[in-house]
């Protein structure tokens, strides 16, 4: 396998004057590019500016907006909100992982989609709700996400 590229690490780095003052700004960037956090690129911070690993990872873990597992091509947010919740949310996770066949937190193998819970989505009127990507989808049934997911499928295998 050919070493990653991470030109665009130096690129981010350059903005920042101190980047270890500015971790989480750094790292936010680096997510806004690779949609998580990876080992390698934690691993290329740290020859790059000098500041520990262990650091990096803690400063990664600590706050929810980090990811540190990759996410598919197209992410899966579950919304698991108190309104989502009442009206069955908990089966639509449930629906997920059986028509993708892993669990939460996990991509598929092609790399095609990714899931997980999340907090309130801000589209309650609608709910139980998911989102993927950029797209809310509202008043979901079990039949509605996996047609919704078999949909997807077909577009990416033509
Ligand atoms: S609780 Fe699910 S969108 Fe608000």
């Amino acid at each position: 396998m050919m070493a990653k590229d991470f030109g665009y690490i130096d690129t981010i780095l350059k903005k920042y004057n101190n980047p270890e003052e500015s971790l989480i700004a750094v790292l936010q960037d680096v997510q806004g590019v690779d949609g998580y956090i990876s080992r390698e690129s934690v691993e290329y911070l740290t020859e790059k500016t000098g500041i520990p690993s262990s650091r990096i990872m803690g400063v990664a873990s600590f706050y929810a907006g980090f990811r540190l597992k990759p996410v598919g091509k197209y992410r899966i947010m579950v919304c698991m909100g108190t309104a989502c919740h009442v009206n069955g949310s908990q089966r639509i996770g449930d629906t997920v992982k059986r028509v993708l066949g892993i669990e939460e937190g996990d991509v598929t193998e092609d790399g095609l989609f990714s899931w997980e819970e999340v907090a309130c989505l801000g589209c309650c009127s609608i709910s139980p709700a998911m989102m993927i990507n950029d797209t809310a989808y509202g008043n979901l049934t079990q039949e509605k996400v996996a047609s919704i997911i078999e949909k997807i499928r077909e577009e990416e295998s033509k």
